[in-house]
Order: structure tokens, then C-alpha cells, then sequence
């Protein structure tokens, strides 16, 4: 099974108005067209717009980095997927380790999201990834099991709008990258929790990328993985000098 490589750049709550629209244009003028990758990026909410007009012009697809799971309704502050989508939004991140660490989210929740980003028609990035503290205690596939249960809200017909983003919470923002060994394994084992849930052909085609502390210079040797898809980039997604080297591994 041949899967197109994913590059997505998760800006998280960074740059300005101005600053996500220029990064906007880089990224469409060094992607462009091209078929043997997909590039993603997720600008904060306010900046969606901008940066939509900005990467007309090329294929890459404008990601939201979360939504609340109701269609419309008395929820201050929060955006429904619905929005999203008139916005020309195609993709929502899910269950990001920030979220469900310093906003306290829990699977319950981001299974709702799932299915209502869904029904909504849009793609799901679903993200999973275990502690420090899972890790050395030995739970790491146990906490992946738990997480890609959300994955029990996609309906048949809807496999193919979801992609997994395995991001081990230690390797964040932290400079500590998994080995590529480390990687393989919790993406092998990610296949397999999402082979029992959604069947082996869903599985098989379903894009598992790699975030954490992602670089210029760690890239092709992730990518080279066999269970290893793309990558989620943070920090490294916010120059163009460090993300398109990444977005050329890919297609390398
Ligand atoms: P860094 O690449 O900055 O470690 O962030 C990874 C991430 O959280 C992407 O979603």
C-alpha cells in the first residue's frame, strides 16, 4: 500500500495577521501544485481567512486547530465545524496533546468532535500520543488504544476523510525527537488499533503522521519509515526556511 505523504504545519497560537499571510504565500509557492505530497496548515482561528486568500493559487489545504461539537447554539467562544467549513476550512486537528493537557480535554469530548466534524464533511486529524511518565511506566500502547477509540465515531464511507497523528507529548516543543525505531513502533501499533476498529483496507490507506520537535534535519529519516506518513511540524512550521526542506523530504 502507497500512501501520499503528509506535510502539516501546526502554528499553534503564533504569528500576526500579517505574518501568517506572508508564510501563507511561501508555503503555496513552494508546494505549488505538487501531487506526490499534501501539505496542510493550521493557522489560528482569526487568521483562517487571511491565510485561505493567500495560499489560492496551490493545493495546500487550510486546516482549524479545533472545534466545539455542536452545529450552532448558545457556546460563547466557541466555533462549530459548520463555520469552519463556510470559512474553507477542510481539515479540523483533533485531541491535540495541548489540548488535552493544558485545556484539559478528554476522549469523550474528542469523540464528539470526531463525529461531528464528520457529519459536517470535513477531514479529521486525529492526535495521540502518550506522557513521559506513560512511557516509562510501560503504557504507551495502552494510552494509544484509549485514544484512537474516538475513531469508533467513523461511520463506513467516512475512513477516508480521516488521517492520525501519533505525537509523543515528551517530544513537543522539547527538541527530543523518538528515534525512528521508536516511531515505527508506535505507528505499527497505531495500525493495528485502527485496523480493529475500522477493518484492515481502512487501515492500511489511513495517513499516521509524526509530530514532535520534526525538523529540516530529522525528516527523511522519520519519513523513511515504513508506518511513518508525514509529519505534524510546530515550530518548525513557522519560517519557510525550516519547512520547506521538511515538505522536500517528503517528496524526496
Ligand atoms: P514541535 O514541532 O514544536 O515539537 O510541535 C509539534 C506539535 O505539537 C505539532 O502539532
Amino acid at each position: 500500500m502507497t500512501r501520499t505523504p503528509v506535510i502539516a504545519g501546526n502554528w499553534k497560537m503564533h504569528l500576526t495577521r500579517r505574518k501568517s499571510s506572508a508564510l501563507a504565500r511561501d508555503v503555496a509557492a513552494h508546494h505549488g501544485h505538487a501531487e506526490n505530497r499534501r501539505c496542510v496548515v493550521f493557522p489560528t482561528f482569526v487568521h483562517l481567512d487571511h491565510v485561505r486568500r493567500n495560499l489560492k493559487n496551490s493545493n495546500v489545504v487550510l486546516g482549524a486547530q479545533n472545534c466545539w461539537p455542536k452545529k450552532e447554539g448558545a457556546f460563547t467562544g466557541e466555533i462549530s465545524p459548520y463555520m469552519l467549513r463556510d470559512m474553507g476550512v477542510q481539515v479540523v486537528l483533533l485531541g491535540h496533546s495541548e489540548r488535552r493537557h493544558v485545556i484539559g480535554e478528554e476522549d469523550a469530548l474528542i469523540a464528539e468532535k470526531v463525529k461531528l466534524v464528520l457529519r459536517a464533511k470535513l477531514d479529521v486529524m486525529l492526535c495521540i500520543g502518550e506522557t513521559l511518565e506513560e512511557r516509562e511506566g510501560n503504557r504507551t500502547f495502552e494510552v494509544l488504544a484509549r485514544q484512537l477509540k474516538s475513531l469508533k465515531m467513523v461511520k463506513p464511507g467516512q475512513e477516508g476523510r480521516v488521517s492520525v497523528a501519533y505525537e509523543p507529548v515528551w517530544a513537543i516543543g522539547t527538541g527530543k525527537t523518538a528515534t525512528p525505531e521508536m516511531a515505527q513502533s508506535a505507528h505499527a501499533e497505531a495500525r493495528s488499533q485502527i485496523e480493529g476498529i475500522l477493518g484492515a483496507e481502512a487501515a492500511a490507506r489511513m495517513p499516521i503522521l509524526y509530530g514532535g520537535s520534526v525538523k529540516a534535519g530529522n525528516a527523511a529519516e522519520l519519513l523513511s519509515q515504513p508506518d511513518v506518513d508525514g509529519a505534524l511540524v510546530g515550530g518548525a512550521a513557522l519560517t519557510i526556511e525550516q519547512f520547506g526542506p521538511i515538505l522536500d523530504a517528503a517528496s524526496a
